[in-house]
């Protein structure tokens, strides 16, 4: 047996119990990895809270389809199925679940084949964890999305968030020149991984400049790409990951956005993403943000914390 946060049903972070459930056993093209930092994140608390319709779409109508939450992950693996030859017991690893989740847990069951790489000894799990927090979702979207290029300008807007403080680097890494947008408190910070330009938007409108950007990436989809078409080059990209119905999504030249569901793609692709994220941290081109780190029994208090709609960078969940 293993423990486990469990959502039974949708409510508040309350609704969140740590409790027994059967350890999961791997099959024979499968690993078992005992987890030792995982992190808490907004999808998270959508598929808790069950308060936005799009979430129940995919974690179920009446009550959470997979009870066992949480994405990202970093611990070691524990013992592998018969036919496994990439992993053996005692090697550190991170990655991510994807739509099966189930990191909120002592142990989770990954595929061989999964999103999931072996970590160099002087990476920490809750770093690991946190990198495949943002880092799985700023990467393709500005590489396979934007297909950003070096001397493009970009404007991340929700810099200081987990998606934002990837961003911010992942483009500063591919040569882009960068400006980050985020309030009074985390100015410094977002200048410190590396925006060339930061904005208050407590004290100016990003959107009130004509043609600046070719890509405006708003991780946490507080504008519109009508709010912001005008502050796009003519051939500029809005992209966002929170989902957004717009006829001009369907643009394919001139001004346009792009929604993308990166948590859904083929775990092949995150393996290979994860390869480049984690050169960028050893090369320095990168550095998981964390706000603060929770005990596993203290999860609901971080669920809270992230619902808020503040955190900055990674919320850590240390697991027993
Ligand atoms: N499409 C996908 O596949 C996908 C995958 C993962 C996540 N998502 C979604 O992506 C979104 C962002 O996730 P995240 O983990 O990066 O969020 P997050 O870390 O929770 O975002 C928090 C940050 O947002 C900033 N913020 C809040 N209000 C703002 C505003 N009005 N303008 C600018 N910044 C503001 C805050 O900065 P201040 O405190 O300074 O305001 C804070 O640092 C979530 O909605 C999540 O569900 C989508």
């Amino acid at each position: 047996m293993m423990l486990a946060a469990v959502v039974d049903r949708y409510g508040p972070p309350e609704a969140l119990v740590i409790r027994e459930v059967p350890t999961p056993v791997p099959g024979p093209e499968q690993v078992l990895v005992q987890i030792h930092a995982t992190v808490v994140t907004p999808s998270d608390v959508a598929f808790r809270n069950g308060e936005l319709w799009i979430a129940r779409l995919f974690s179920g109508p009446f009550k959470p389809r997979l009870p066992i939450l949480g994405d990202a992950f970093a611990g070691v693996v524990v013992s592998v199925g018969a036919g496994v030859t990439r992993f053996s017991a005692g090697d550190r690893v991170a990655g991510a679940t994807g739509p099966a989740l189930g990191a909120h847990a002592q142990f989770v069951v990954v595929d061989e084949a999964g999103a999931m790489i072996r970590l160099p000894s002087e990476v920490e799990f809750g770093a690991a964890a946190g990198l495949c927090d943002g880092g799985l979702v700023a990467l393709p979207f500005l590489r396979d999305q934007a297909r950003l290029e070096a001397g493009q300008h970009v404007l991340v807007n929700g810099a200081s968030g987990s998606i934002g403080t990837a961003a911010v680097q992942v483009a500063r890494a591919m040569g882009a020149v960068v400006t980050g947008v985020t309030s009074t408190r985390n100015v410094e910070l977002v200048r410190s991984i590396g925006a060339d330009r930061v904005i208050d938007y407590t004290a100016e409108d990003f959107t009130a400049v004509d043609a600046a950007y070719d890509v405006i990436f708003d991780t946490v989809g507080k504008s519109s790409f009508a709010r912001c078409y005008d502050a796009l080059k003519p051939d500029g990209i809005y992209l966002t990951p929170t989902p957004m119905l717009s006829p001009a999504m369907l643009r394919k030249s001139g001004r346009r956005a792009r929604f993308a569901a990166t948590g859904l793609r083929r775990p092949a692709e995150k393996a290979k993403d994860l390869v480049q994220l984690f050169d960028w941290l050893a090369a320095g081109k990168l550095r998981t943000v964390i706000e603060r780190e929770y005990d596993f029994a203290d999860i609901a208090a971080a669920h809270a914390h992230v619902e808020a709609g503040h955190k900055v960078g990674s919320i850590v969940v240390n697991v027993p």
